[in-house]
């Protein structure tokens, strides 16, 4: 299969404002205590390149349909887990379905996000704000859910190898080539990191970080 690149990302950017608590490029994003220049740096250390964002926007028309069980299966792979349930359901471990509905447009919405947004100032608020919400600083308070109110940062980064690891198979789903499959999947390894790591700045200071 020929894949045509996408000039802009305008297939997943519309409707973003029906998705509640999704408060990208909005005032009510937090705002993020890194600089422009500490995004340059850190492309530059996980080698985000312009060829990635090509190859990125090639994977947003592969995912696009698929974001829906990627999220689905995520979960259902945490929910393997007894100790990592809490998190998402209720504190006890029990399924709190209403959390789980509540969030899940805006963590379909973050693989095409991580796909197609530029990386701006809007980029970085909603970052940090993503951050936050797996943190005591906000997490339960978008949806004013019953669950733990703290996700440790030693699972964020451990299941960092989970979604990227799975993430090759959406990728070869739809007839691109090995090679294709090759360069979209090192490009949203380099996407996942990036923004993944970026999200740790809410777990530590800035000294630390
Ligand atoms: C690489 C790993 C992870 C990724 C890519 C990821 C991604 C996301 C995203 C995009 C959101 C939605 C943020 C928003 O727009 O409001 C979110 C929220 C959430 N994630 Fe994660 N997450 C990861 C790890 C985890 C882990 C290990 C757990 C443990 C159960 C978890 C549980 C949750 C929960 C419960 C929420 C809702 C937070 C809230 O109350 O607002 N995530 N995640």
């Amino acid at each position: 299969m020929k894949i045509q690149h996408t000039p802009t990302p305008t297939l997943v950017i519309e409707h973003a404002e029906a998705i509640p608590g999704y408060t990208y490029g909005t005032a009510e994003a937090a705002a993020s205590p890194l600089t422009m220049e500490d995004l340059e740096r850190l492309k530059a250390v996980v080698g985000l390149t312009e060829e990635d964002e090509r190859a990125l926007r090639d994977a947003a028309g592969i995912l696009a349909d698929q974001a829906d069980d990627m999220v689905s299966a995520y979960r259902r792979r945490l929910g393997e887990l007894p100790f990592m349930r809490p998190y998402s359901g209720h504190p006890d471990g029990t399924p709190n379905p209403e959390y789980g509905a509540a969030s899940k447009p805006r963590f379909d919405r973050f693989i095409i996000d991580a796909c197609t947004r530029p990386l701006d100032e809007d980029w970085l608020n909603y970052q940090q704000e993503i951050g936050l919400r797996h943190t005591r600083a906000k997490k339960n308070a978008t949806d004013h859910a019953d669950s733990l109110d703290h996700i440790p940062m030693r699972y964020l980064l451990a299941f960092t190898a989970e979604v990227i690891a799975s993430a090759r198979g959406y990728l070869a789903a739809k007839g691109a080539s090995p090679e294709q499959v090759d360069r979209m999947h090192a490009a949203f390894t380099r996407s996942v990191m990036l923004h993944v790591t970026v999200w740790t700045r809410s777990y530590a200071d800035a000294a630390e970080w």
